[in-house]
């Protein structure tokens, strides 16, 4: 179908004196004796056009309601405030779709809960349109960074057969139904479909440094699954997680790689998007704006875990959590880090090895490995990352020590058999680097159709 998209129309002045056909939906419509005037909006962009109507004399002008779907033909003409609009009559316009009165979204002004309720509806509020385009943006800067760092693009396998976190967070993946018949757990995943247990993947990092180890610097961006039994904004059950792995670097390449990464995306988003950026500062998040260009014009603000603790234990403040060292950070911990301590963005590094991942390089205090956590105001943790441990001895060691399966890890181990390297990377969860770029509070509202414990559609 021959048509304009209305950001065409609105944003340049090429089409003033020509006819176009729009297609859309309609926003608003309002009805006077000769004229009538109907916002149209398409998806393409924020604002929506202006078609003008021109009834005449004895017109049988049926003015469309909110939500219905309408083709326009008419005359681009140069409207008020240096806008552009559309001049028709009403044998120009043709209803693909009327939308009845309990069309939900006749007002302006729906709580987002009430929208979660929609999620096949939302995205035709100016709220959804701007954090949707944000998402597209963003995941574009994400490409952009990491191609043209000469990174290559892996997609790791979705289901799999080993736990990367080893936090017993995966979802099962299987075929058998519920029986009695089996005996043992052995003889029931002997019979499921791949002879063994399988789960979705909760990262993709394993496979990803088995590529890292062939390509050098490598990147993922799909889906991970986490079984999480946590009902919190900033939790889902399936998120889209970017993970770079990259050969021959150490941590302090991996905290470089995430700032210069953080700094480029956002500031592909601050000139690709101004007007979705001055509706979130506007409506969500008084501030943003600035708050996005310090951001990306300060150096991120760098502490160990252990100077962490302290800060926090000489804090003064009443945490619901007690703080004491070898602790997992708490959300209201990292938020008071980055929030009160150094009112930016923070790298936290060298965490306790007993709350971290068995991949993880060990220090030479014994005590802690070289991991690293970003923290960021408002969200808390948008990326966890380390360097690896590639010597062979030292990695059979600590996956010994969490009674690991190590037959389930022959390939990863194998990679510290023939030519290892030291080597890095991060997981960064890509619906919290929408919610702080937004502003958005809950990860529900910045996915299409989020997944998260108790809830699916
Ligand atoms: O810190 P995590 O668990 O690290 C890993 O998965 C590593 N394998 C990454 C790596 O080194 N390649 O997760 C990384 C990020 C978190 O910082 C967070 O942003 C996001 O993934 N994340 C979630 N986002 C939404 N919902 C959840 N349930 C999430 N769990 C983790």
């Amino acid at each position: 179908m021959k048509h304009i998209d209305v950001k065409d129309i609105i944003t340049s002045k090429e089409f003033i004196g020509q006819s176009v056909t729009v297609c859309g939906w309609v926003r608003t419509s309002r009805n006077s004796k000769s004229v009538a005037f109907i916002e149209v909006n398409d998806g393409t962009s924020l604002k929506n056009v202006q078609v003008v109507v021109e009834k005449g004399e004895g017109s049988d002008y049926k003015e469309p309601r909110v939500g219905t779907s309408i083709k326009v033909t008419g005359n681009v003409v140069e409207g008020r405030n240096n806008t552009v609009e559309i001049n028709t009559t009403p044998e120009s316009i043709t209803i693909f779709g009327d939308a009845p009165t309990d069309y939900p979204l006749q007002k302006k002004g729906c709580s987002l809960e009430f929208l979660r309720s929609i999620p096949h509806l939302r995205g035709r509020t100016n709220t959804f349109n701007a954090v949707w385009r944000v998402r597209s943006v963003l995941a574009a800067a994400l490409h952009e960074f990491f191609q043209s760092n000469n990174y290559v693009y892996v997609n790791t396998p979705l289901i799999t057969g080993s736990d990367c976190e080893g936090a017993g967070e995966m979802f099962q993946v299987t075929t058998n139904g519920y029986t009695t018949e089996y005996k043992s757990e052995e003889e029931y995943y002997a019979n499921d479909f791949f002879g063994k247990k399988a789960g979705l993947s909760v990262s993709g990092q394993l496979e990803g440094e088995m590529a890292a180890m062939a390509m050098g610097k490598i990147y993922t961006f799909g889906p991970s699954f986490r079984a999480e039994n946590s009902n919190t904004p900033k939790h889902l059950a399936e998120f889209w997680h970017i993970e770079p792995e990259v050969a021959f670097a150490e941590l302090d390449d991996v905290i470089e790689i995430a700032e210069d990464m953080l700094k480029f995306v956002i500031g592909k988003l601050l000139e690709k998007c101004p007007d979705e950026i001055a509706f979130f500062d506007a409506h969500f998040e008084k501030g943003l704006k600035a708050r996005l260009e310090e951001l990306i014009s300060h150096e991120f603000g760098r502490v160990t875990y252990t100077e962490a603790i302290k800060l926090l234990q000489e804090s003064g403040e009443k945490f619901v959590y007690p703080v004491e060292w070898g602790c997992d950070l708490q959300t209201e911990h990292e938020r008071y880090i980055s929030e009160k301590v150094f009112k930016k963005a923070v790298f936290v590094t060298d965490y306790p090895k007993e709350i971290k991942s068995f991949y993880m390089k060990q220090n030479p205090d014994g005590k802690t490995v070289a991991a690293v956590d970003l923290l960021v105001p408002g969200v808390g943790e948008i990326i966890g990352g380390s360097e690896r441990e590639y010597d062979y001895d030292k990695l059979i060691a600590a996956m010994k020590e969490r009674n690991m399966n190590l037959d389930l890890y022959s390939d990863y181990l194998d990679l510290r058999k023939f030519g290892s390297v030291p080597h890095g990377g991060f997981g960064l969860g890509f619906e919290r680097l929408i919610m702080y770029t937004t502003g958005m509070a809950n990860i529900r509202d910045v996915i299409l159709f989020p997944r998260t414990v108790g809830s699916i559609r």
